[in-house]
């Protein structure tokens, strides 16, 4: 039998097909707008999804036998805010995770409210770019369009609707709206009467392994699948990355290097970091974990190419790169403000440390080395919580670069595990459908018999040294500029 998995993110929607043994038989991605209406604010079109997915989907299935696709699943970009009105079309753009707009909201949160008193209720603290105080600010700011809303919904299940017409969601994506009880996986009544919503308005929660409905006769009519066709609820993005990374046993940890970056460190039991630095989150196997996510990782590298240096030729720039620890170059990788460990919407991208004989060299090599700083920011918080990391898997698009999985490996002190695929959100989503499906019994016993390391990059004792001295000058730039970034932000 077939399975797809649905890898809805920020700049394009990528479909995997995989067979029972976890054979990738086909990719198909599609890309689509991403708007900034202001500076830190990101929005996109739901209707721009379901119509890039369709597409995708039936490219995906057009040489296979139909009736052999058992189950489709899904790894969605998180925290994003969908809003639908009573006739199910969507009320406006939906505001998405790297959005900074809603300050005031989680300062209402975490301030006046009381960011112990919100722990209390979601094992999370107010975020800009969490659901909540989205909700709060369409309260404020479009209270005509908060009166209309019938239901709401994160990015990836607004397709699942499209597709099972079954109004859901999952533990791990849910995590990250801030209203829900984490512990419990229920939604916090308590969170509803501040947000000021009600739970029908609200999905029905799922563990991201479930069958939530099959495909309707008008689904079916857009994409070309079988009304047999099983939908899994699939995950957050981070969550179901860790699937198709087998990261699913307690204490073990992946670093995703996608368009954000993530720390995600798995957990047995529930647990909450009392000072919320990292989110506590369910994970996609039934378990938890703990996260420290940064907003532009390879968005960082991408910025740098395309639009500053204006090529596509990734590769070749990262080749002129050949002396590592020696940059005399830093930056910082916060173009869309930063979350862990700053939570910010303030922050900024900047070069430091430019010179007469900088070269365009030093500056890509910056940008690489600014992403793996700023990921060991979380890392540094994980183990101040007692975490140990001395190995991690590796997956999103940045993971393609030997360069980076080196740069990696010596920043943060870690082996660098790559595994048998690269696909690590589709793949994992894919995976999450063959569980749903009865292939395996569990999340855990897939990525046990799906998933091999097939490569290590191992770090080298003189350079991780080298990069300690510079992670220590890395470290005192944030706070060097913050309050220029505050002045900056008022003047704009
Ligand atoms: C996780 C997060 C990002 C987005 C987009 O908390 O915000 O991973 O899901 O990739």
């Amino acid at each position: 039998m077939l399975y797809i998995g649905v890898d809805l993110g920020t700049s394009s929607v990528k479909l995997v097909l995989m067979d029972e043994t976890g054979e990738i038989k086909k990719i198909v991605s599609e890309e689509y707008p991403l708007y900034f209406p202001k500076t830190g604010w990101s929005e996109q079109n739901p209707s721009d999804w379901y119509e890039k997915f369709t597409k995708a989907v039936k490219e995906l299935t057009n040489e296979c036998d139909k009736s052999q696709i058992d189950g489709i699943s899904f790894s969605g970009q998180m925290h994003g805010l969908v809003i639908l009105d009573e006739n199910d079309e969507v009320i406006r753009p939906a505001i998405l995770w790297n959005d900074g707009r809603t300050q005031e909201e989680c300062d209402y949160l975490n301030k006046t409210i009381g960011r112990e008193v919100i722990s209390s209720y979601t094992a999370n603290m107010a975020l800009t770019g969490f659901t909540a105080p989205k909700l709060l600010w369409v309260r404020k700011h479009e209270p005509e369009n908060f009166a209309r809303i019938k239901k709401i919904m994160l990015p990836k299940d607004y397709l699942a609707y499209r597709l099972s017409g079954v109004h859901c969601t999952d533990v791990s994506d849910a995590s990250g709206m801030l209203l829900l009880d984490v512990k419990h996986k229920c939604w916090s009544r308590e969170m509803l009467e501040i947000v000021g919503i009600r739970e029908d308005q609200l999905a029905r929660v799922y563990e991201s392994y479930e069958v939530v409905g099959h495909i309707t006769q008008k689904a079916s009519e857009d994409t070309g699948l079988p009304v047999s066709v099983k939908v899994i609820a699939g995950g957050g993005d981070q969550a179901v990355g860790a699937v198709g990374t087998g990261t699913v046993g307690h204490g073990m940890c992946s670093i995703s290097l996608g368009t954000s970056g993530a720390v995600f460190i798995a957990s047995r039991e529930f647990a909450v970091d009392e000072n919320n630095s990292l989110h506590s989150f369910a994970d996609a196997s039934g378990k938890y974990h703990f996260m420290g996510c940064m907003l532009s990782a390879a968005a960082s590298n991408k910025w740098w190419m395309d639009e500053i240096i204006g090529t596509k030729d990734y590769a070749g720039q990262q080749a002129a790169i050949t002396a590592l620890g020696e940059n005399k170059v830093y930056f910082l990788p916060y173009l869309m403000g930063e979350r862990t460990p700053h939570n910010n919407p303030n922050a900024r991208g900047t070069f430091t440390g430019l010179s007469m004989d900088t070269t365009r060299a030093d500056m890509t090599q910056a940008v690489l080395e600014g992403v793996a700083f700023a990921l060991r920011d979380s890392v540094e918080i994980a183990k101040g919580l007692g975490v140990s990391i001395d190995r991690i898997r590796i997956n999103g698009g940045g993971a393609k670069s030997p360069l980076w999985c080196r740069i990696m490996a010596n920043v943060l002190n870690v082996k660098v595990d790559k595994i048998n695929s690269e696909e690590g959100p589709g793949f994992g989503a894919a995976i999450l459908a063959a569980v749903g499906c009865g292939v395996f019994s569990s999340v855990e016993e897939a990525c046990g018999k799906l998933i091999q390391v097939v490569s290590t990059t191992e770090q080298d004792p003189e350079l991780v040294e080298k990069y300690n001295k510079k992670y220590e000058v890395f470290r005192a730039l944030y706070p060097a500029m913050k309050d220029v970034f505050d002045v900056m932000a008022g003047a704009e």
